[in-house]
């Protein structure tokens, strides 16, 4: 199929690109470089600089004429979504619409949508499955659960066939080396731990070791961002086949601790890693993990690099790459 990713040059949207060039399909990103860059572009895709606020940028790709496209285009803090709310409104949100309009009036009626598991809030049971009820605590949070209501509403009045794609916690790198982008300033916990190791940051704080969890620290499902990428490439063939829009998670189904992930970042990187408790950080579930058995009945998907070790191995040799660039 000819595929659009629309923030294809990002950390996951790279990762996908690549595994639906694998996969023998024909790619072109469409990205703004606000965060995605160039270094992140697979050799053999296509590449359209626009942005996504810009109907007439979005009319001028899809007027070339896709199969599908796959939506990874978002401001992604939960922090800052919260004191700049208007921010998020305008680029998740209506950049968001833009896209759909563009690419129904040029016949674009397949898509992958980018969501998340921050649509679910605290966990009310787990593993959290599909039918665990939707209750964002964050502003990024509403603005994937809105985007999941329009795009049903898009597909029962436009025929959109869609496959949206709630994501748990992304983190490692393609194994094969083939993206090699360092996420600027990152917020999560793997990056963090990284750029720790590297001598780029002091310390890790650990947000709180009085959690009820078997080490006090709090307790998520990572899930290796190659194994994400796959299930794009999955759920795409999939509504493709069946005519059928689709809405899964996508975890590992395996929780890891804060204390876990650095003491397993430790082994691996032969560093020391200084690390100290803090207070809790305001809005952290102590615990959250995914069952991703509907995303193997439905896509037949499940997670295959997602264990700590490689997540950190492949996550340390990209910024191993990077030792002498100036930070
Ligand atoms: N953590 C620390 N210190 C840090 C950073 C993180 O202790 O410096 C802890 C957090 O408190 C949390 C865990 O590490 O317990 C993971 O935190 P992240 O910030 O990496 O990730 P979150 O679980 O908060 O959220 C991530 C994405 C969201 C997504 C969610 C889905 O950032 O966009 O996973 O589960 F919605």
């Amino acid at each position: 199929m000819k595929v659009l990713v629309v923030g294809g040059a990002g950390y996951i949207g790279s990762h996908v690109v690549h595994a639906f060039l694998s996969a023998g399909h024909d790619v072109t990103v469409f990205d703004n470089l606000s965060s995605g860059q160039l270094i992140n572009l697979v050799p053999g895709t296509g590449f359209i600089a626009g942005d996504i606020r810009h109907p007439d940028d979005l009319d001028a790709a899809f007027s070339r004429g896709f199969d599908a496209f796959v939506h990874l285009a978002a401001f992604k803090a939960v922090g800052e979504s919260m004191s700049e709310p208007e921010k998020y409104s305008v680029n998740n949100l209506s950049g968001t619409i833009n896209i759909l309009n563009a690419a129904c009036a040029h016949g674009c009626k397949r898509m992958v949508f980018s969501s998340s598991a921050a649509i679910f809030g605290s966990p009310q049971y787990l593993p959290i499955d599909e039918a665990h009820p939707a209750n964002p605590e964050s502003y990024y949070g509403f603005t994937k659960l809105e985007i999941e209501r329009i795009l049903a509403w898009y597909d029962r009045i436009r025929g959109l066939r869609f496959a949206a794609l709630r994501y748990f916690n992304a983190a490692g790198y393609d194994p094969d080396g083939t993206v090699l982008g360092l996420e600027s300033n990152p917020q999560n916990l793997l990056p963090i731990i990284m750029e720790v190791a590297m001598g780029w940051r002091k310390e890790l704080q650990i947000f709180g070791n009085d959690y009820d969890t078997r080490d006090g620290t709090c307790v998520r499902d990572y899930v290796h961002v190659s194994d994400l990428a796959r299930a794009h490439v999955l759920a795409l063939e999939t509504i493709d086949r069946e005519d059928e829009s689709l809405t899964v998670n996508l975890g590992s189904e395996t929780g890891i601790t804060v204390t876990e992930m650095l003491e397993t970042a430790r082994e691996v990187t032969g560093v020391e890693i200084p690390a100290r408790y803090v207070d809790r950080r305001p809005g952290d579930p102590s615990e959250l993990y995914a069952t991703s058995a509907h995303a193997k009945k439905r896509i037949g998907w499940e997670a295959e690099l997602s264990d700590c070790k490689t997540l950190i191995s492949s996550t340390w040799d990209v910024y191993r790459k990077h030792q002498t660039a100036e930070k």
